[in-house]
């Protein structure tokens, strides 16, 4: 902060990356609110700007810097902190400060627990402060500012004990660390006494979820618990690592209605040799096992994974098995993304670099392929009649925005729709991200 500058009074977060993301900055919100800031409309309008980062791939990391770029006058001029949270701030630490002169604090998300005192060193005229350090235990506070009022996130477990080859997350959320059944389920039972309709239940990898209090419920069991509770309507988890997923979360989603029909189950290749040098744990055919779980279930689940194209010494045949895999498991989604070299992570050591251009090439090809399969699995849908949660409104016609429980979303036409509420659709139309529907009137 400029010298002449006095407290600030005005907040505001722009968020990168994921829903651990997303939630924190609602963890961080509420914690500065309680402190006597103000959240402003806008980033202009803020004294102090936040940007909670993401440090997933070089591209992320790239428009971060090039979003800080966009404050340097204001922040030159002593018109504004600018401070970097978040998995960046954590992985480059100090070096921000030299690549990014105006930045004022780099506190990681780590150690968020202690952003209040760190806030106090600026106002108190110091530049440049940092919070890199790991807190023992997840961080949570009762201020929380949720900016959806119907989707709910709670952090289960932070960080992460993998070492996948190719991750940062390890480096930027430190170990794991879960958070107590009991205080899960009293924030949730909070939540929907608010009228929450949905709760998203939010860890790096769910399923290494261990119970620290003396319930020691395993994550199955917290998961039906969750769902169990009374009133809840729509419970969803988020990442499943593929060698934790049992059949004991299978059978949870079947005995409990409010648990989604949807499983995010990343796989990332579907070559066991190029899984094994990602370090990843598991088989081609251990994940075809765990698919076959889901498959058994009497719900149809719907499920999404992740994918990365290009990772070092992938061969085109390599390749050809994740293409392969496309078609056998039939994803109703997929996220795909070309191998980004990451600070720290064991595959910079890999020799057999794939360049550039052939990653695009083999991110086209698979894109397409996806695209087909989930354009026939939606078109098979067309016909049938959903129950949707009223996401939104398109902003001129009369036109609502909803989703199923196997996380697809519905535009149908209504006269009036209550955000929150479920509602039952006819599908009419599907395309490859999303359907078309008419609302069915219920007498
Ligand atoms: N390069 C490309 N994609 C990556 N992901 C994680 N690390 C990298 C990387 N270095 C992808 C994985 C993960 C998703 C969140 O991001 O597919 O599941
Ligand atoms: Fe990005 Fe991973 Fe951090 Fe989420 S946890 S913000 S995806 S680096």
């Amino acid at each position: 902060m400029g010298a002449g500058m006095s407290r600030p009074q005005t907040f505001y977060i722009e968020t990168f990356g994921c829903q651990m993301n997303a939630h924190d900055s609602e963890k961080v919100a509420g914690q500065l609110v309680a402190r006597g800031y103000r959240p402003a409309a806008s980033s202009d309008e803020a004294d102090l700007v936040f940007l909670n980062t993401c440090a997933i791939r070089d591209k992320a990391e790239q428009k971060v810097y090039s979003r800080l770029g966009q404050f340097k006058a204001d922040a030159q001029a002593g018109k504004k902190v600018v401070a970097v949270l978040g998995c960046m701030a954590q992985l480059e630490g100090e070096k921000i400060f030299r690549q990014v002169p105006f930045v004022s604090l780099v506190c990681g998300s780590a150690s968020y627990r202690k952003l209040p005192e760190l806030l106090v060193q600026i106002e108190a005229g110091q530049r440049q402060v940092t919070g890199l350090a790991y807190d023992d235990e997840p961080f949570e506070t009762e201020f929380t500012r949720r900016s959806n009022p119907f989707r709910a996130y709670i952090t289960i477990i932070e960080g992460c004990d993998k070492a996948c080859a190719y991750c940062v997350v390890p480096f930027t959320r430190g170990p794991e660390r879960s958070r107590a059944s009991d205080s899960i389920l009293a924030e949730a039972r909070q939540l929907v006494e608010e009228g929450t309709t949905e709760i998203q239940l939010l860890g790096q990898n769910v399923n290494s979820y261990r119970d620290p209090s003396r319930r020691r419920l395993s994550f199955a069991e917290l998961l039906a618990a969750v769902g169990g509770i009374p009133g809840i309507r729509r419970v969803r988890f988020t990442t499943s690592h593929p060698r934790d997923f049992t059949g004991e979360i299978v059978q949870a989603i079947d005995s409990h209605p409010t648990l989604c029909d949807h499983v995010h189950l990343p796989v990332q290749s579907g070559s066991t040799r190029v899984l094994r040098r990602m370090a990843r744990e598991y088989t081609r055919e251990d994940y075809l096992e765990k698919i076959a779980l889901i498959r058994s279930a009497r719900r149809a689940i719907s499920i999404t994974t992740d994918i990365i194209v290009g990772f070092p010494g992938e061969t085109e045949a390599n390749f050809e098995e994740t293409l392969s895999l496309l078609d056998d498991v039939q994803y109703d989604g997929a996220f795909s993304f070309k191998y980004s070299p990451r600070p720290n992570t064991s595959a910079l050591a890999l020799d057999g670099q794939v360049p550039e251009e052939e990653q695009g090439r083999r991110l086209v090809v698979l894109q397409a392929r996806q695209r087909e399969i989930q354009l026939a699995r939606n078109q098979s849908l067309v016909g049938r009649e959903f129950n949707v949660v009223v996401e939104s409104r398109h902003s001129k016609q009369p036109q609502w925005v909803g989703r199923t429980t196997t996380n697809r979303v519905v535009n149908f036409a209504s006269s009036g729709e209550e955000r929150g509420s479920t509602v039952p659709v006819r599908v009419t139309a599907a395309g490859p991200n999303s359907l078309v529907g008419e609302r069915v009137q219920t007498v």
